[in-house]
């Protein structure tokens, strides 16, 4: 806990600057973030994408619920608004939203895979207006990019250039990652080790990593979850790379505790692949009623008690910073209570 503490700019960079800050949200049961589903609209085509997002059947809340949902989430006193999806930057007035956003004095962060960012209009607008950013990209190796994504395609390239765009511009790399989706072909001659490599030492940034997991699109294709042992190999040695410790989920209980996630039809869970996180939907009772009735499910209030987590997690001397991936458990054994199936410990 303490080496997560004095790491650099706090916590591994990407998701916030101030993890006390997030550390007060999270004894106070508070939510820090809340993730928004600006579009489900995506043409990147990951075989995997538990978002299901296609450029079909596009779903998406009006500009109107938009903004107020966010004027709603600054007078509960969220701090900033994860922008996803579906990807972002699809969604035709995102610059209106985003500087919405800025203006009720929110901090935009944005989850994009970074192809609209290889067009020179959008990245001007895009560095003025985020102020945190990570762009998903798996791989840089073509051979498994085109095993992820049905093909080889331009948007490769795209999303390189989109990165490369970012930094060139002088986005801040201490507000940057590179999120991976953790799946079997990463491990294929030991590509994984190469990504990490270069977001750390060519591209200066963090890496971030979300393990396959069998929702959305990802039921179809659970050959691609990695075993255990290969979550092992990538999880130490991207921990060794910056020094911040980590179990094996997205980030540590602080952000899942402090984050829930409003879906593109305005469904409001604590977490997205949660689904007994879920609350209500925004547009039959607003979010502030629906926050200030379920915080605690939002917030997974019971779990900070550790002896409510079934298994190992409950006696886990890591679980000062980590309760695992609450996902994991709900998708492979039905009970988001239970420990992290693909932990290695
Ligand atoms: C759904 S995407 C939306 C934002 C943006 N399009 C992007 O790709 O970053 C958000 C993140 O979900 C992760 N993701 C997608 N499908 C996943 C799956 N089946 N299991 C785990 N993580 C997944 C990706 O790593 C991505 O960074
Ligand atoms: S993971 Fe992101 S980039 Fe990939 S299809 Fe889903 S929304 Fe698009
Ligand atoms: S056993 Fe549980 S608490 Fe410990 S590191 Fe693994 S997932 Fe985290």
């Amino acid at each position: 806990m303490q080496r997560l503490k004095d790491a650099k700019n706090n916590v591994r960079r990407g998701w916030t600057r101030d993890l006390d800050d997030v550390i007060k949200y999270f004894n106070g049961s508070q939510i820090y973030t809340l993730e928004v589903k600006i579009t489900s609209s995506c043409v990147m085509n990951c075989l995997y994408c538990y978002a299901s997002s296609t450029k079909d059947s596009v779903q998406q809340m009006s500009t109107q619920t938009l903004c107020t949902l966010l004027d709603d989430a600054a007078d509960c006193g969220v701090q900033q608004i994860s922008w996803g999806g579906g990807e972002p930057l699809e969604r035709a007035d995102w610059r209106e939203v985003m500087a919405y956003a800025r203006d009720t004095g929110l901090r935009n962060l944005v989850m994009t895979n970074g192809m609209e960012l290889s067009d020179p209009g959008n990245l001007a607008d895009f560095m003025d207006l985020v102020e945190m950013v990570s762009v998903h990209i798996d791989t840089f190796d073509q051979g498994i990019w085109a095993r992820l994504h049905g093909g080889m395609s331009p948007r490769f390239d795209a999303q390189i250039q989109g990165l490369e765009g970012l930094i060139e511009s002088g986005f801040d790399r201490t507000d940057m990652a590179l999120y991976m989706t953790l799946t079997d072909p990463l491990f294929i001659a030991d590509d994984y080790l190469q990504t990490i490599d270069l977001a750390y030492d060519h591209y200066g940034i963090s890496v971030i990593m979300y393990p396959f997991r069998a929702f959305g699109f990802g039921k179809d294709v659970t050959d691609l979850n990695p075993t255990k042992e290969q979550m092992a190999r990538a999880y130490q040695y991207r921990n060794a790379k910056d020094g911040i410790p980590s179990g094996p989920g997205f980030g540590s209980k602080f952000y899942c505790s402090t984050s829930c996630h409003v879906g593109s039809g305005g469904e409001l869970f604590g977490c997205s692949m949660v689904l007994p996180s879920y609350v209500g939907n925004i547009h039959r009772i607003g979010f502030k009623d629906l926050y200030d009735r379920n915080s605690h499910t939002l917030t997974y209030h019971q779990l900070k008690d550790p002896s409510n987590i079934k298994g190992k997690c409950s006696s886990c001397a890591d679980n000062s910073f980590c309760w695992g991936c609450r996902g994991a458990s709900d998708i492979v054994c039905g009970d988001f209570t239970e420990s992290d199936p693909f932990c290695w410990k």
